[in-house]
C-alpha cells in the first residue's frame, strides 16, 4: 500500500519504517528540513534499536519531504501533542496537520490519528477540519503503544492492534494494512481508542505507583518491597511488569499523558482523584533520595554524585527524568552535584549547564560525600566506589550487586 506519515518523531519514523519494512510504500513528511535530509540519506535523525538497519533495508521504499503534496491516500498523524500549562494536550501541530492533509487528500481518502489526544478529538476536531476541504474521506484513530528504546520491537510484535473507525472502509483498509502483523486487533471507535491508549498508560502508571506507594512503607517497616511485590506477582491476576519500585516514572507518555487525563476530566467536572495521587505520589517520590540523604548529612557545601541521568535505561532522553527534582532539590541546598550517565549528559545539559559533568562513573565518585543512583543503567550493577570521601549510596532504582563497603540505603526498600 501507499502510506503517508505525518510527523517523523519516534512514533512516526518507527511507524514508517516499519510499514516500509511489510513492504508498503511510505511518505514522510516533516517540517523539520534538517530532519527530512538525513532521512532522505537513510540516516536515522534519532537512536531506536534496530532502526538504523530496518530503515537502510527499506530505502527504495521510503521518501521525506518537509513540504505538504503527497497522493496516496492513506494518511497517519504522528505529530508531537506537547503539554499545556494546565497539563492539557496543546493541539497546535494536529489542526496544523490536519489543515494541511485537508488540503492535499483526495476524495475517498483515509486519514488515520496516531498522536495520543483526549477522547473525542479525532471525531470532534479533526474530522472538522478534513470535512472543509474534502467531502468523501473516513477517519480512524489508531493509538501507539511503543516504549521508547523498544519501539521497533514494539511495533512489529504488540500485544494487541487497536483500531477506532467510523465505517467499513476504514476498518478494512486498516485490517488489511495489519495483516501481516500477528496481533489480536479490537476494533472501537476513535473515541474509544483514544481512550484505550489514556487508560493504558494510566492504569501503568498506577502500578508504579502503586509499587512506590507499599514500598515507602515496606521501608519504614524494614522490608524489601521488591521480594513482597514477587509475592504479590505471582497472582495470575496481577502481572509482575511495572511493578518495579523507585524514584517513579519519567519519559515523554506517562507523566504528560496523565495530566492531560487529569485536566480534561477537571474541564469537564470531574476530579480525577486515583490519576491525582498516582501523580503526586510519583513527584514526591525522586525527592524521598534527598530526604534519606539529609537524614545522614548536612547537604550544604557537600559533593553529591548523581549516576543516571537519562529517565530510563538505554535512552539519552531525559524529558521528566526523575533525575532532574533531585538535583533541583540538591542544588538549592547548597551542594556540589556531580553528574555521569553514558548517554544523556548532552541533554540534561540544556536543563543543568552549570553542574559538573564527569566522564566516567569513577570522576563522578571521586571525593563525593554522597551518591544517588537515579537510572538503571547495566553499567552501574557493579561499581567501585572506593574514590568517594563518605561512602553513602543511596538506590533510586534496584540495580546494584556489589553494595561491599558502602553505607546503603535504597529509597524505598
Ligand atoms: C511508555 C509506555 O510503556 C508505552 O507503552 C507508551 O506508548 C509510551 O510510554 P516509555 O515512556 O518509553 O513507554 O517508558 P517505560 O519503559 O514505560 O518507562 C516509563 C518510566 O517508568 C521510566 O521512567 C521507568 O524507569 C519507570 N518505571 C517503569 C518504573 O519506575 N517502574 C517500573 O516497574 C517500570
Amino acid at each position: 500500500m501507499d502510506l503517508c506519515i505525518v510527523g517523523g518523531g519516534y512514533v512516526g519514523l518507527t511507524t514508517a519504517v516499519c510499514f516500509a519494512e511489510l513492504g508498503n510504500r511510505v511518505r514522510i513528511i516533516d517540517v523539520d528540513e534538517e530532519k527530512v535530509e538525513k532521512i532522505k540519506k537513510g540516516i536515522a535523525p534519532i537512536y531506536e534499536e534496530g532502526l538504523q538497519e530496518m530503515m537502510e533495508r527499506n530505502m527504495q521504499r521510503i521518501t521525506a519531504q518537509s513540504h505538504f503534496d503527497f497522493d496516496e491516500s492513506i494518511v497517519f498523524i504522528c505529530v508531537g501533542t506537547p503539554s499545556m500549562p494546565d497539563g492539557s494536550m496543546d493541539l497546535r501541530y494536529v489542526k496544523e496537520a490536519a489543515e494541511s492533509i485537508g488540503k492535499n487528500l483526495r476524495e475517498g481518502g483515509l486519514i488515520v490519528m496516531k498522536s495520543t489526544v483526549f477522547p473525542g478529538t479525532t471525531e470532534n476536531i479533526i474530522k472538522p477540519i478534513i470535512k472543509k476541504h474534502v467531502s468523501n474521506f473516513s477517519i480512524a484513530m489508531n493509538p501507539e503503544f511503543l516504549r521508547e528504546g523498544k519501539a521497533i520491537h514494539d511495533f512489529m510484535h504488540p500485544d494487541r492492534i487497536v483500531i477506532g473507525v467510523e465505517d467499513e472502509r476504514g476498518e478494512k483498509t486498516l485490517r488489511k494494512l495489519y495483516e501481516p502483523i500477528e496481533a489480536p486487533l479490537l476494533v472501537t471507535t476513535p473515541s474509544e481508542a483514544e481512550m484505550i491508549k489514556y487508560a493504558s498508560n494510566a492504569f501503568l502508571a498506577t502500578k508504579i505507583s502503586f509499587a512506590n506507594e507499599i514500598g515507602n512503607m515496606c521501608k519504614m517497616l524494614g522490608m524489601d518491597v521488591y521480594k513482597v511485590m514477587e509475592g504479590v506477582a505471582m497472582d495470575h491476576r496481577i502481572s509482575p511488569h511495572f511493578l518495579n519500585a523507585g524514584i517513579g516514572f519519567g519519559g515523554s507518555c506517562f507523566p504528560k499523558d496523565l495530566r492531560a487525563l487529569y485536566a480534561g476530566g477537571k474541564k469537564m467536572g470531574y476530579e480525577m482523584e486515583m490519576i491525582r495521587a498516582v501523580l503526586d505520589v510519583n513527584e514526591r517520590q525522586p525527592l524521598r533520595a534527598v530526604e534519606i540523604l539529609e537524614k545522614h548529612m548536612e547537604v550544604k557545601g557537600k559533593t553529591i554524585a548523581v549516576l543516571g541521568l537519562a529517565f530510563k535505561a538505554e535512552t539519552d532522553d531525559v524529558r521528566e527524568s526523575r533525575s532532574i527534582p533531585i538535583i533541583e532539590a540538591l542544588r538549592k541546598k547548597g551542594a556540589i552535584v556531580r553528574a555521569y550517565d553514558p548517554m544523556a549528559m548532552d541533554n540534561m545539559k540544556k536543563i543543568f549547564p552549570d553542574i559538573h559533568y564527569c566522564g566516567s562513573v569513577e570522576e563522578a565518585l571521586k571525593e563525593a560525600d554522597a551518591c544517588i543512583i537515579a537510572t538503571d543503567w547495566k553499567e552501574f550493577e557493579n561499581i567501585d566506589f572506593s574514590g568517594m570521601r563518605n561512602k553513602l549510596v543511596i538506590e533510586g532504582r534496584r540495580v546494584l550487586k556489589n553494595k561491599d563497603g558502602i553505607t546503603y540505603e535504597g529509597v524505598c526498600w
